[in-house]
């Protein structure tokens, strides 16, 4: 939320705000970025109760932990094991595994309108139960290179290089396991020499050279024959290999274990050893090196609406009779979004599309239908998430311009709530709220885009929930903008996500 407040502020008053608004209290204590009286109920009831979280290792757990989240502290016991395991305290509704380039990221469209819909969706809808695993052919550097030009999330899990690299995590941890397996029958010199013979192969670029993926170019013309050749030869020096054609010019030589469906397979089964099964896997690609994502059993897909000829011939000849493909009409995230429907894993509306100059919502899942619920888990996360987006609609003119529709912010804000703002300054939450009415349309020509990652939500005490998250936000001509965020939110009845704010910290970041 208080990125835009902040925004709206830096609008109007070029900061700092007036420093007599500052009431820090000397004897508040920190507690996950938020101020409250040690004598509060939440100290004598401090617990994290139903800490749903990624597959990794537990060590590395407690590291992301603190570096997503500031200054949230855990005491969790250290576990032996230093392969993944799923450490979830509730099931795990959704595994959404997903290629990138072209299937979530469209790079047609410079304004990632599709991806931020995604985005916007996971954020409210299934990021307290679910986890989100890109699979790509890129390296994790070309990786990193295309998070730094898209709105990508933060994935639980990253496949990498083809299904040759399995990390977890932000800080991309690697599965030693699965790096050891793939060591079974292959020698990457002497694979690197047989292919060397070839002069229709051209090498791409070193960083996509890995330790189990050697990755050329070759004209479509001479692939099959080159692929042919190469395994023959390669089978004669006794390695076990993988050929995969992509793109119409891309020729991995792998491992055979190795492989984006081989990966999955391997990651699935590691879940189901520490009993942890996700209800539904969705696999969703669009080129010739996702193909083995739909043939992982058990597993749904979709075949986004722009996908290459490669997968929609595969498709047709292998795959029409697998109800559990999807052929979307959509291209990328919006063909992803169109799945989630189709096959009934879940809402596929995201409050940016429920939101719009006919209304603040859709009589689908209308706030009214959720008043008088009690808050369950992940209500505090969407509040968070419809919030933002409201307010980014709001200054964008995307909503009616009615105090009715303005209403929906300032109705959920506690009485007597606070925010601090990054340089320190607190603020009743009202009154920031309260002077963003003015501003309605104020990014109307600029478009300002937001976006929520590694949000979480944890039950600190009955009716008390700590939210944290990073927010992220972006308009045309402007630099990119990123905060960290905490809220404290509080069960209350007649609100539209069942819960009402009470505390917000803002910390910014580069
Ligand atoms: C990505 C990788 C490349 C690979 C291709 C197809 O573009 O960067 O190395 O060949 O995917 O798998
Ligand atoms: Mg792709």
């Amino acid at each position: 939320m208080v990125g835009l407040l902040r925004f709206c502020l830096w609008q109007q008053a070029q900061y700092p705000l007036a420093v007599s608004s500052v009431r820090a209290s000397r004897k508040a204590v920190l507690l996950g970025g938020a101020y409250l009286p040690p004598t509060h109920p939440l100290f004598l009831n401090w617990k994290f109760r139903n800490v749903q979280w990624m597959v990794t290792t537990t060590r590395r757990r407690r590291r992301v932990r603190e570096s997503r989240c500031g200054t949230v502290k855990e005491e969790e016991e250290e576990d032996s094991s230093s392969t993944a395991g799923v450490m979830s305290a509730s099931p795990i509704q959704l595994l959404l595994v997903s290629d990138l380039d072209s299937t979530m990221v469209d790079h047609t469209d410079p304004y990632h309108t599709a991806l931020l819909r995604f985005n916007n969706l996971w954020a409210a809808e299934y990021a307290h139960n679910s986890l989100l695993v890109y699979s790509t052919g890129r390296s994790p550097h070309k990786y990193e290179e295309l998070h730094q030009q898209a709105p990508l999330l933060t994935p639980s899990i990253g496949i990498f290089s083809v299904g040759t690299e399995i990390l977890y995590g932000s800080s991309l941890e690697p599965d030693q396991g699965w790096v050891s397996l793939l060591d079974d029958g292959w020698d990457r010199g002497v694979a690197l020499k047989e292919l060397q013979r070839f002069t229709n192969l051209r090498m791409q670029d070193v960083s996509e050279q890995r330790p189990h993926k050697i990755s050329c170019q070759v004209d479509s013309k001479d692939a099959q024959d080159i692929m042919k050749k190469l395994s023959e030869r390669l089978q004669d020096c006794g390695l076990k290999v993988k050929i995969v054609f992509s793109h119409g010019i891309d020729l991995d030589v792998l491992p055979q274990r190795a492989g984006k469906g081989e990966a999955l397979a391997y990651l699935l089964q590691k879940m189901r050893s520490k009993g942890q099964i996700p209800q539904n896997t969705l696999v969703c690609g669009d080129s010739g090196n996702d193909i083995e994502l739909f043939l992982v059993e058990g597993v749904r897909g979709v075949i986004v609406g722009n996908a290459l000829p490669e997968l929609v011939e595969w498709y047709k000849e292998h795959g029409k009779n697998k109800d559990k493909i999807f052929q979307a009409t959509e291209r990328c995230a919006s063909g992803i979004l169109q799945s989630l429907q189709h096959f009934s894993l879940g809402p596929h509306l995201s409050p940016r599309d429920r939101m719009g100059l006919n209304g603040i919502d859709s009589p689908i899942l209308s706030s009214e239908s959720r008043n008088g619920r009690p808050a369950m888990h992940g209500c505090a996360q969407r509040e968070v998430v419809e919030f933002n987006t409201l307010f980014e609609k709001w200054i964008n003119a995307e909503v009616p311009n009615n105090a009715e529709t303005f209403q929906r912010l300032t109705r959920v804000i506690a009485r007597g709530s606070t925010m601090v703002y990054p340089w320190g300054v607190e603020q009743s939450l009202v009154d920031s709220v309260s002077s963003a009415q003015p501003k309605y349309g104020i990014m109307k020509d600029n478009k300002l885009r937001t976006w929520i990652d590694c949000i979480q939500e944890q039950k600190l005490a009955d009716e008390i929930f700590l939210v944290t998250w990073h927010s992220w936000q972006i308009s045309a001509g402007g630099e990119k903008k990123g905060y960290f965020a905490t809220a404290i939110l509080r069960t209350k009845e007649g609100m539209p996500n069942g819960v009402e704010w009470v505390r917000v910290h803002e910390t910014a970041r580069k």
